[in-house]
């Protein structure tokens, strides 16, 4: 058993069923321990455990500077910002940040780039990969250190909030309730396990996300389908919403509508574990060594952001959201760079259906003075 094993064993013991959104928590965020407290190189990309768009070249950041610059170029003048969270070893930051340095020179003047990042390690790393940016960024600890004018610009992230620590919960067909998975101990081993309700009895429907969109659906659920939800990804989304003052909130990531959910196909659930490029089911195993990631939920994130008083956009692939940005960088007079063979082959990967093209899904929100 790893040291991190170890810890959960221990918080196993005294709680009897550890709730799923621990396990995973401290499997991914554990200060010193957890997966993404790893070195980069160990993580993402052809040496790693997977690939994301920043991974795939820098087109992926130059596209959505390209973007980012129309819309930061609507608002009113004076400082505006770029923040950024899931910054990782900010290569996004640096595609974007040096696309824009050298493309809108004017902008770039009055631009802010602000990053959101809890992790002190990680911050270290994006703070030696942006060096050459020194003074343009700011780095913030979370939401509530934000200053309280909040936001005039674009807050982003892409693949952040299917990182998020999920709970996860199975049908109980003859109860006709849901019930919630936790992780509990077979000698050494994790294996999932049941948490019980107040006085051993079903949990009350625990998040409005766990309602099928149609009521007829109660009546044919399977027993054991499985849903994850996620608060932490909804609790984060209505932070930034609020944060935000005028300009976009947007999210690239994989991610479902509340329908979408409920398709017989995945009556298993999203939550997987990911090692060297390969998906598997066994998100107990060797835990702070494997990726661990679920679904977002489209629909919840919305409803938030709605209720923080944001306007939506039709959700896009990312194969639409990217082609529609590519396209006005075809046009005659446009200053985006050179197609290269090379960036032609990055807009495939990130557009391609098979690749990241329909898999990735783009949200978003926009306050409007
Ligand atoms: C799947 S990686 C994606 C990295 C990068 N955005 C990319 O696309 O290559 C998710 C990143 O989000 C970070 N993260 C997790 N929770 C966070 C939070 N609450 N705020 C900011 N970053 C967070 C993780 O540490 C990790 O670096």
């Amino acid at each position: 058993m790893n040291d991190l094993a170890e810890i959960l064993r221990r918080e196993i013991a005294a709680a009897g069923v550890l709730p799923f959104d621990r396990f995973m928590g401290l499997a991914l965020f554990h200060p010193t321990l957890g997966y993404y407290e790893r070195p980069d190189a160990a993580t993402i990309g052809r040496q790693g455990d997977y690939f994301t768009s920043v991974s795939v070249g820098s087109l992926f950041g130059q596209l959505l500077a390209f973007q980012f610059a129309d819309w930061l170029a609507a608002l009113p003048g004076g400082p505006v910002q770029l923040v950024e969270a899931g910054a990782h070893d900010g290569r996004l930051a640096a595609d974007v940040l040096g696309w824009l340095q050298l493309r809108r020179t004017v902008l770039f003047e009055r631009l802010e780039y602000w990053i959101v990042e809890p992790s002190a390690r990680r911050r270290g790393w994006q703070a030696g990969a942006l060096e050459q940016f020194t003074g343009k960024i700011r780095w913030f600890a979370g939401w509530e250190r934000v200053p309280a004018t909040g936001v005039q610009g674009i807050i982003f992230a892409n693949e952040l909030l299917d990182a998020f620590p999920v709970r996860r919960f199975g049908w109980d067909a003859r109860a006709k309730s849901w019930f919630e998975w936790g992780v509990a101990l077979d000698g050494d081993r994790f294996v999932w396990a049941r948490i019980r309700g107040a006085g051993n009895g079903p949990l009350q429907n625990p998040s409005s996300t766990l309602d099928p969109p149609s009521s007829s659906l109660w009546t044919v659920l399977p027993e054991g389908f499985t849903i994850e939800t996620c608060p932490a990804a909804e609790a984060w989304w209505g932070q930034a919403a609020r944060a935000l003052r005028e300009g976009k909130l947007l999210t690239l990531d994989y991610g479902l509508t509340t329908e979408q959910f409920f398709f017989p196909e995945r009556s298993r659930g999203t939550l997987r574990a990911y090692r060297r490029h390969h998906a598997t089911d066994d998100a107990l195993a060797d835990p702070g060594e494997q990726d661990l990631t679920a679904h977002i939920n489209f629909s919840a994130l919305q409803a938030v952001g709605a209720a923080a008083g944001l306007h939506t956009a039709p959700l896009a692939s990312q194969a639409q959201f990217l082609t529609r940005i590519a396209a006005r960088t075809w046009q005659p007079r446009s200053d985006f760079e050179d197609w290269t063979p090379l960036r032609i082959r990055q807009f495939q990967t990130l557009t391609h259906p098979e690749h990241l093209g329909e898999r990735f899904r783009v949200l978003i929100q926009s306050r409007d003075d």
